[in-house]
């Protein structure tokens, strides 16, 4: 009998390990390198916890044979995949290498990142994507667009149920960014990151239009024009860490818990800068980062989306060690609006923080929704509405802080009692009304204005008089809409206080497939 001895068999499994770890051979790693980019484990190693990797399907190779690619068969088909931790905790991966047929997605390739997502979604474990391919494995054809197809289904069937972060660290482009697109995150690095549907060649064919690739679609295109990169980090380095960070806000699943950071901050800090930190003429701009900075624990904000829509901030911070989800609006850019891009990027999260039930906490300063024939013929009603529709979905406790001016229909957006917010609290500067006072005292006391010997006194005068009855938080604290009128610097008391009572909230909502909300 010709067996083998055991030996021989453990060298044979010994060199395919090897071989396995060779990507697309020497060459094309120092290609690679010779951008500034990792290798695909490399990435994997600089990410995970040290040791923590565990590598699945190593040898996997294409069942293509076309075009000659039945002569190449590269172990793992240029995707490495398995799971790891990140601080401990349990996350599943995958890392595509360029070096292997430009880390393009054929049939096998898909198979292996629809099993990492596959195992995620059945472990409840976050899974996180790294992105550096060519696009559909072009001598595969059909069976490269399946495995997209595959992998896209599975993103949305795991959407709200475990976190996905998409990372690109290459070329996206095609149908393939269209995976990042459906997963809670997407992370870019600069000088390394493009993503485009159609590239620079085919859109000056189409319209004539010359752009460049980065200015297409480069990270920094992306983080400040789109809105589709939600964090970007100026090297890889800073990339991972911006990944590691965001995940330690958020639960492994939805049926998880946040995981809890002590703090030598305590809740019941009074910073009296914030009587300072918030002008009391409702005309003045500042800065709301430093009013959310002030009251989270340790002064720690992790902003999402920061370079687009600025005027609405949204990020992760903590109060007494607890996760919460932060919206505010920003007086410093188009004086704290509400338009099309902030209700979009707003809603999202909020969405995002109900579904992995980490609390609300919004902090209110809005004049109304931004004025303009744009933003009209570009569906302000209709894109506006997701965020109505966003806080009225949510059940997760909702608290609500107005700093100053809350008028009409954007008061009633930015987390409202109406829509469902469990604790309103209010500064005493705050303006509740119908509109601002100049805009109510012109429409109500028109008569008597237009009637005066001195109309514009007669104005000034009239403006004062509804500002004194009006433009403040007592007439909505009388009605209940307001629960608590709160000083500046009881702020985090005061929320913390209101997380603690309504910890325990359960709402539940008649059964339905889902709701349509408005796009
Ligand atoms: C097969 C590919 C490939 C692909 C790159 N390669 N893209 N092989 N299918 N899609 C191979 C190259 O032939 C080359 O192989 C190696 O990867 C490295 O590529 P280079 O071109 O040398 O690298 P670089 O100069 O860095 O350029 C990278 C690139 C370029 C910009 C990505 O390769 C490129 O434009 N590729 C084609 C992109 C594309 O059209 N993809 C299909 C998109 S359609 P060798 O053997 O020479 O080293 C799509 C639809 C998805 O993705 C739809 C989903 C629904």
């Amino acid at each position: 009998m010709g067996f083998r001895t055991i030996e021989e068999l453990c060298a044979e499994l010994e060199d395919k390990r090897k071989a396995s770890l060779d990507g697309g051979g020497k060459e094309a790693v120092e290609k690679q390198k010779s951008k500034g980019k990792g290798t695909a484990r490399e990435r994997i190693t600089a990410l995970l916890d040290a040791g923590s990797f565990v590598e699945l399907d190593e040898f996997v190779t294409h069942r293509c044979t076309n075009f000659g690619l039945e002569e190449r068969k590269p172990l793992g088909d240029g995707v490495v995949t398995g799971w790891g931790t990140i601080d401990g905790r349990k996350v599943f991966i995958y890392s595509q290498d360029f070096t292997v047929f430009g880390g393009s997605l054929g049939e096998k390739h898909a198979d292996k990142i629809c099993k990492v997502l596959d195992m995620a979604m059945q472990s409840g474990c976050p899974v996180i994507g790294l992105n550096d391919s060519g696009g559909a494995r072009i001598q595969e054809g059909i069976d490269s667009l399946n495995g997209y197809g595959k992998i896209f289904k599975r993103n949305t069937l795991a959407s709200g149920v475990i976190p996905q972060f998409s990372v690109i660290l290459g070329p996206t482009a095609g149908g393939a960014v269209y995976s990042p697109a459906l997963t809670d995150y997407i992370f870019m690095v600069d000088g390394e990151s493009i993503m485009h549907i159609t590239g620079p060649e085919v859109i000056k064919a189409v319209t004539g239009e010359a752009v460049t690739s980065e200015e297409l679609g480069g990270a920094e295109t992306h983080f400040t024009i789109s809105g589709n990169a939600h964090f970007k980090a100026k090297d890889e380095e800073e990339c991972f860490a911006q990944i590691r960070k965001v995940l330690s806000y958020l639960p492994l699943n939805n049926l998880d818990d946040a995981p809890f950071k002590k703090t030598a901050d305590s809740p019941e800090r009074a910073d009296v800068s914030l009587r300072e930190a918030v002008p009391v003429n409702p005309n003045k701009g500042y800065d709301v980062h430093e009013v959310i900075a002030k009251v989270l624990d340790d002064g720690e904000f992790t902003e999402v989306q920061a370079g687009w829509a600025k005027n609405i901030v949204i990020g992760y911070g903590r109060i007494g060690g607890r996760s919460v989800g932060v919206v505010a609006n920003n007086a410093d850019e188009l004086a704290g609006c509400l338009d099309i891009h902030a209700s979009d990027k707003a809603s999202r999260f909020i969405r995002h923080c109900d579904a992995f039930n980490l609390p609300i906490l919004t902090f209110v300063d809005v004049p109304g929704y931004l004025p303009g024939v744009d933003q009209e013929h570009n569906g302000i009603i209709r894109q506006g509405a997701k965020l109505l529709y966003a806080y009225s979905e949510a059940t997760v406790p909702l608290i609500t802080v107005i700093l100053r001016k809350a008028y009409g229909g954007a008061y009633l957006a930015m987390g409202s009692k109406s829509l469902g917010a469990d604790v309103v609290l209010s500064w005493p500067q705050a303006e509740i009304a119908v509109m601002g006072a100049e805009g109510a005292a012109s429409v109500v006391f028109k008569k008597e204005i237009d009637a005066a010997d001195d109309p514009s006194a007669k104005r000034l005068e009239k403006i004062d008089e509804y500002r004194e009855a009006f433009a403040n938080p007592y007439r909505a604290a009388e009605r209940g809409y307001v629960d608590r009128v709160i000083m500046p610097e009881e702020t985090r008391k005061a929320v913390y206080i209101a997380l603690e009572g309504i910890e325990s909230k359960r709402e539940t909502r008649p059964a339905k497939k889902h709701g349509v909300i408005p796009h």
